[in-house]
């Protein structure tokens, strides 16, 4: 008897070794090394965005960023009518890429439903569409529930099971027929907690991302709903439930996504917010989307991001794949080779078609 009794404690903490795998790969604290890892972009938005992306320096002087110890800031210009290309504002990019992990961010407070506003939390690799673009928070002007979105080269299709947000698109494929160029697969929440004013009313919460061979999911918590398994660094995906959204099946992920860098980013109308203006509920604060944001500073004092914590784990059973860390020199290029063909742009060797109409038919938005 003793001899089982001892047995079988051995044996569950076995099984529970070997499930939970993940453990703390990158951890972006909420210091001024928040900031020390990821890149400013400041070339002119690839979105065709009214906005005027600021460099660390000026971002900080001007109170657009700020590292707070126990959170970290990322916000736009509140105060001035805009002008010149647009609202000031910041887009970052992580120094370093990833492969297959759980990436966990911690939000006390995302970007409000404001009109003008396009705000995304999201992966993009240095070569659109082949290295791939995962969309893990999205929307625009009042949109009131969140959209996760892949953007892939050709051959990856998802299928219309295993999450609780309803499908858009199914194909991932950035020239797909029989979509809006560049709609990409697209999976829209059926919660109205998971962005903007829902998402802050709420208290804020977390965005689960798993990615892995099998597939690409993203879950959604609300602040009183966060798994303990979180809360106490030992995340393990299997115990969370359905996710909001889930891309499987009809896809090779390992041949549609490698080295991708964590990106957030607040711009204004272009190819999506701005498109969209004329036929949704935000046609009547003003004639344009440009003329909006650009007199209306005081709109925009709820748009910024208030990040608690932002940490990438990786399964220390499978090594990742990619680079774990940037290649020497890359950030000093990565402009050039990275940020310019972006999902938001595609350069015209990348992507068929006009490049403006990202998300540029009607009814995107969702008042
Ligand atoms: C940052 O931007 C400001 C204002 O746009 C500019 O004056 C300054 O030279 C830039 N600094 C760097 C390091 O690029």
């Amino acid at each position: 008897m003793r001899r089982i009794n001892t047995t079988i404690p051995l044996l569950s903490l076995l099984a529970r070794i070997s499930r939970a795998a993940y453990t703390l790969h990158d951890d972006y604290e909420t210091t001024d090394v928040f900031f020390d890892r990821f890149n400013f972009f400041t070339d002119v938005d690839p979105t065709h965005g009214y906005v005027s992306y600021m460099n660390r320096s000026a971002a900080t002087v001007r109170g657009l960023i700020e590292a707070m110890g126990s959170s970290v800031y990322i916000g736009v210009d509140a105060e001035h009518q805009a002008s010149g290309s647009g609202r000031q504002s910041v887009r970052l990019t992580s120094t370093r890429s990833y492969g297959h992990g759980l990436f966990i961010l911690d939000l006390a407070h995302m970007p409000a439903s404001v009109c003008g506003t396009w705000p995304a939390f999201w992966m993009l690799g240095a070569d659109w569409p082949n290295d791939g673009e995962i969309d893990i928070i999205e929307g625009v002007n009042s949109q009131s529930v969140n959209q996760m979105t892949l953007h892939t080269k050709d051959g990856c299709s998802i299928q219309n099971s295993g999450f609780t947000g309803s499908l858009e698109y199914s194909n991932c494929y950035v020239g797909a027929p029989g979509q809006p160029l560049n709609s990409g697969c697209a999976i829209l929440s059926g919660s109205p907690q998971s962005y903007g004013d829902g998402f802050n009313n709420a208290g804020g919460g977390i965005y689960a991302t798993e990615w892995k061979s099998a597939g690409i999911k993203v879950w959604h918590f609300p602040r009183y709903g966060i798994p303990w398994n979180i809360i106490i660094g030992q995340p393990d995906p299997a115990t969370w439930g359905t996710p909001s959204a889930a891309f499987s099946e009809y896809c090779d992920i390992d041949n549609h996504f490698k080295d991708l860098r964590i990106v957030f980013d607040i711009t204004f109308c272009g190819d999506w917010a701005g498109n969209v203006w004329s036929s949704g509920s935000c046609a009547s604060q003003a004639p344009t989307c440009n003329l909006f944001v650009q007199n209306n500073p005081a709109a925009f004092k709820e748009v910024f991001w208030r990040v608690n914590s932002l940490k990438v784990y990786q399964d220390n059973a499978r090594p990742p794949l990619g680079s774990p860390s940037a290649p020497p020199g890359y950030s000093s290029v990565h402009r050039a080779i990275g940020e310019s063909v972006s999902r938001k742009d595609a350069t015209p060797f990348t992507r068929p078609g006009p490049r403006h109409f990202r998300h540029g038919h009607k009814g995107r938005e969702r008042a």
